[in-house]
């Protein structure tokens, strides 16, 4: 199996790679826009095909590359099947393994950032995208958030899994990789050691995070699996631009 990290600078975000090398078939979670330049190339460098793009969530920060992606190399659309998106060619459901060459992935439901969010347990490694960060979560105050949820389905779901189970998470704005369950367990400070369900509410309640500048037009863009709005004002116009300087994670 053939694995990736990849990191897109303007909203912080991780893409992961997943490649099967005896198919050559390929995977991309959470592609952004503005690196899918990059990120196709890496794919090709690895002499793997793109066959599937598979998203958490429907992202409030940046836009998906899964559209443009299916034009550019014809890979295929898998997204909650929860979100209803007209656009997307395999809805996940919780319980149906995605199969992708010799690579499966199980579905988690965990609502509470979005409520149609999802995380996907890969053998050693679960990718939860934005439900659990390193030594954090993702904000409950839009997309249908809801803190109870996102307790749970941290707490009940994600820390039901093995200890040593590594955590990929779909941002990191200070430069960590990877994180375990065991690690989240001990030093989350909103959701780990024993964390009360209502310490976790008013810790969500008390952030005072500013409007998200790019949701508008991303919400927009990714019910479309991922259309730049022609709206989008010149000071957010790099985020549907092809980025410069996108490093490797
Ligand atoms: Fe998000």
């Amino acid at each position: 199996m053939i694995f990736r990290q990849l990191f897109e600078p303007l909203s912080s975000t991780y893409t992961y790679l997943l490649g099967d090398e005896d198919t050559g078939e390929a995977l991309l979670i959470d592609p952004v826009i503005a690196s899918m330049d990059r990120d196709l190339a890496e794919v090709h460098r690895l002499g793997l095909k793109l066959a599937y793009t598979l998203e958490t969530h429907i992202h409030a920060d940046h836009i998906t590359a899964a559209l443009e992606m299916k034009r550019t190399v014809g890979s295929r659309i898998a997204a909650p099947a929860y979100d209803r998106l007209s656009c997307t060619d395999i809805g996940i459901e919780e319980g149906k393994p995605f199969q992708v060459g010799g690579i499966s992935l199980e579905p988690i439901h965990t609502p509470g950032h979005t409520d149609g969010h999802f995380a996907y347990l890969f053998c050693d490694r679960v990718f939860t995208g934005d439900a659990l960060l390193i030594e954090g979560c993702g904000r409950t105050d839009f997309q249908n958030g809801d803190a109870d949820a996102l307790y749970r389905s941290v707490r009940e779901k994600l820390f039901a899994l093995p200890d040593e189970t590594l955590v990929y998470p779909a941002h990191d704005y200070q430069q960590r990789f990877v994180s375990s369950i065991v690690q989240e367990k001990k030093r989350n400070p909103r959701l780990g050691g024993d964390r009360t369900l209502e310490e976790f509410r008013q810790i969500m309640a008390n952030l005072n995070l500013p409007y998200p500048m790019f949701i508008d037009y991303a919400e927009t863009g990714n019910r479309q699996c991922g259309v730049c709005p022609p709206d989008v004002p010149a000071n957010l116009a790099s985020y549907c631009r092809q980025t410069s300087e996108s490093p490797q994670g």
